[in-house]
């Protein structure tokens, strides 16, 4: 018998430290990475891509793993671990944002094929080469955040900047991800996880 499945529809912004949000975000962006690799196996083993699905998968990473949470990386706790005395350059900062560039590029790749399917053979090939190589990206990103940046983050902010943080990921939510973004996100990773199977 299936165990009742304890679906989140409220996830952000609320309460924890902020590393504990982002966290959170990474859980949410590992299932589409998990509907994705799903879908791109099948269009390995001979299906024919579904381009509504990649579409979606491209809002999905564009709006949610890239602008609200990326977003919320780089333009609060990335920024002030800087003010805090981390380098900007040659650090474990750089090449988080480093990834973060590389991972617009893949996604860009995935949506540029989306938009040639049926009307270009190499399409399909397009997709799949851009989609394993965000996934692959952005599963070890994750690693890297969640065990050894984010430990180090909470180890040199104090309680003031944290509580700054907090203040600021309610206010970027608010105002730059717009009100009701965060709940058409969930919308569409509840698509993309039921489209894949
Ligand atoms: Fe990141
Ligand atoms: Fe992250």
């Amino acid at each position: 018998m299936a165990t009742h499945s304890h679906e989140h529809t409220h996830h952000h912004s609320h309460g924890g430290a902020p590393t504990q949000v982002l966290m959170a975000e990474h859980e949410l962006i590992l299932q589409a990475l998990d509907a994705l690799e799903k879908k791109v196996a099948a269009v390995q083993a001979g299906a024919a891509p579904d381009r509504a699905y990649f579409d979606r998968a491209v809002s999905f990473l564009r709006g949610f793993a890239d602008k609200c949470h990326h977003g919320k990386e780089e333009n609060l706790l990335f920024k002030r671990m800087t003010e805090r005395g981390f380098p900007v350059q040659g650090g474990p900062i750089a090449v988080m944002l480093s990834e973060h560039e590389a991972g617009r590029a893949f996604i860009r790749g995935i949506a540029e094929g989306a938009a040639k399917l049926g009307a270009d053979p190499a399409a399909a090939r397009q997709i799949v080469e851009n989609a394993r190589g965000y996934i692959d990206l952005l599963r070890a990103h994750i690693g890297k955040e969640n065990n050894v940046l984010f430990p180090m983050a909470d180890r040199a902010l104090g309680a003031e900047d944290q509580a700054y943080l907090a203040k600021e990921f309610e206010r970027f939510e608010a105002e730059e991800t717009g009100a009701g973004v965060h709940e058409a996100m969930l919308k569409l990773l509840g698509e993309l996880k039921a489209g894949a199977q």
